[in-house]
């Protein structure tokens, strides 16, 4: 059972996935998706126990991330880390640039607030989940919902939301196969020209303003990138292919999905079409994927009563 005003016996927190970069906000801002990951931490002896995506390679010891994140919130109060066991049900797909590391980092920051009688603010615990990712363009959208810009300012991170249109959509293109993110990390160039800052600069304040006031023909130019995604292409085979199919299927934008291997495009009608000929240029250069279509969300991670999920079929 569940209850904030003690310090309950189990809790159960849901964490959207997330794109972070979209394009051109390398490192910066990220966009929460309707689908989701489960956490549930009940007191007893320590055990990780996973189903869904990853279950067969992620960590069931101390080194799984959910026990990071539960770790991180008790260090933030100054308390001794229980004996806990971890439940994750992971719908999130693992290692595929949809914020599946975010989600079990934010999932055990939230349950480990919870345990202790606490909400979650979701300021702290973006400083949590940010020193513990470096970065804030997951975790941000991950606790916050909707999408997020998020700057570093010395020991605080800054976080603003960018309205999203009603009617978007993201198609997501899943590759069958893992993306390592220090790898596609490695690739990066550690310096930038000042043309490929200006080009990124303007695109980010493009991506805002077309997202904000639903300028959707804006969003071709305001998902380009020049700071990641072109040396990312080196490692990803058939990724500008795969972008350029979602914009002839009729996608307003698309782009890598965080460090990849997914690709995301933006669309407003004829997902199915664009979801179509991703999949068919992703299959000319050898690649097997599924397709996701899923719309945007402004909720972000939360506990949640499984028996009430269990009977109405939804978290909110
Ligand atoms: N912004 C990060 C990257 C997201 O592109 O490397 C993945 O952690």
């Amino acid at each position: 059972m569940t209850n904030l005003n003690n310090h309950p016996e189990s809790v159960s927190v849901r964490v959207p996935a997330t794109a972070a970069n979209l394009g051109p906000g390398f490192d910066s801002i990220g966009m929460a998706v309707d689908l989701w990951s489960e956490l549930t931490v009940t007191r007893g002896p320590f055990e990780v126990t996973i189903e869904g995506d990853g279950a067969d390679v992620l960590p069931t010891d101390e080194g799984n991330l959910v026990v990071a994140g539960a770790r991180a919130a008790y260090n933030a109060r100054g308390a001794e880390f229980p004996n806990l066991k971890f439940h994750c049900v992971n719908e999130i797909p693992f290692a595929r640039g949809l914020g599946s590391s975010s989600a079990a980092i934010v999932s055990g920051i939230v349950a480990g607030f919870a345990l202790q009688g606490d909400g979650t603010d979701p300021h702290e615990a973006l400083l949590l989940a940010a020193e513990i990712e470096g970065h804030p363009d997951n975790v941000a959208p991950a606790i916050f919902g909707g999408c997020q810009i998020g700057v570093n300012a010395g020991d605080d991170w800054i976080t603003s939301t960018i309205p999203v249109p009603e009617d978007l959509h993201a198609v997501i293109l899943i590759p069958d196969f893992v993306g390592e993110t220090s790898e596609a990390r490695g690739v990066l160039d550690s310096e930038v020209s000042r043309a490929d800052a200006v080009f990124n600069i303007g695109r980010s304040a493009l991506l805002a303003n077309a997202l904000a006031t639903g300028q959707m023909d804006l969003l071709r130019y305001a998902t380009e990138d020049r700071l990641h995604q072109p040396q990312r292409a080196a490692i990803y085979k058939g990724m500008n292919t795969i972008i350029r199919a979602a914009l002839t299927g009729g996608a307003h934008g698309a782009f890598l999905s965080g460090a990849g291997p997914s690709i995301m495009a933006f669309a407003t009608e004829r997902e199915y079409t664009v979801a179509y000929e991703m999949t068919e240029a992703a299959r000319l250069h050898g690649i097997d994927a599924s397709t996701r279509v899923v719309k945007p969300t402004t909720r972000g991670a939360h506990v949640f009563d499984p028996a009430s999920t269990a009977a109405t079929g939804t978290g909110d």
